[in-house]
């Protein structure tokens, strides 16, 4: 199966396309939707999306915090094409993209449902579960 990790342009068809993936795997199983969420912050970041024969089924974001750590979003694969291996793929594509841009730490809010995911790639929790948007989440982090 053929992987392309493609840059996703803001506003772009690509863009709305990532809109509606991050609704169904991050909003909709919670009831609730993502046309609630201030989305503006996505302008500022690199957004990228894994397609499957032109599908996007995953997204990856980063956000350049400061000159040693990024800030890692958006990690969601399609229900339909998770426990393959795509979401390793993303994480790992992004954290080679933070090194290779010099950044030596990345961190990330993490649902606690996929806190082992995390572990297993190498991230460590540095907080307490918290509540956001009524699902609890941990912040995490990893030396790249
Ligand atoms: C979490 C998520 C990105 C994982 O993607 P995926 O493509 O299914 O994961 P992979 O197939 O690359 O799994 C890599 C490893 O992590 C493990 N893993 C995957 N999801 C896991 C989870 N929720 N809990 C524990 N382990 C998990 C896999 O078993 C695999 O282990 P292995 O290397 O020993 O075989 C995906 O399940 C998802 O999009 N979930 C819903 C959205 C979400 O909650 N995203 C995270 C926001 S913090």
């Amino acid at each position: 199966m053929e992987v392309d990790i493609l840059n996703i342009i803001y506003d772009s068809q690509q863009y709305l396309d990532s809109v509606a993936l991050r609704n169904e795997v991050f909003r909709k199983p919670h009831g609730l939707d993502i046309k609630d969420d201030d989305l503006s912050e996505d302008e500022s970041m690199d957004m990228y999306g894994a397609y499957i024969e032109g599908k996007l089924i995953g997204t990856v974001f980063l956000k350049e915090n400061d000159s040693v750590c990024v800030q890692i979003k958006a990690v969601g694969i399609l229900d339909e094409f998770r426990g393959i291996g795509l979401g390793r793929y993303l994480l790992e594509f992004i954290e080679n993209l933070a090194r290779k841009r010099g950044y030596s730490q990345a961190k990330l809010m993490a649902r606690v449902s996929c806190k082992d995911f995390y572990i297993k790639l190498g991230y460590e929790a540095i907080s307490e579960p918290y509540n956001y948007k009524t699902i609890p989440h941990l912040d995490m982090t990893k030396s790249l």
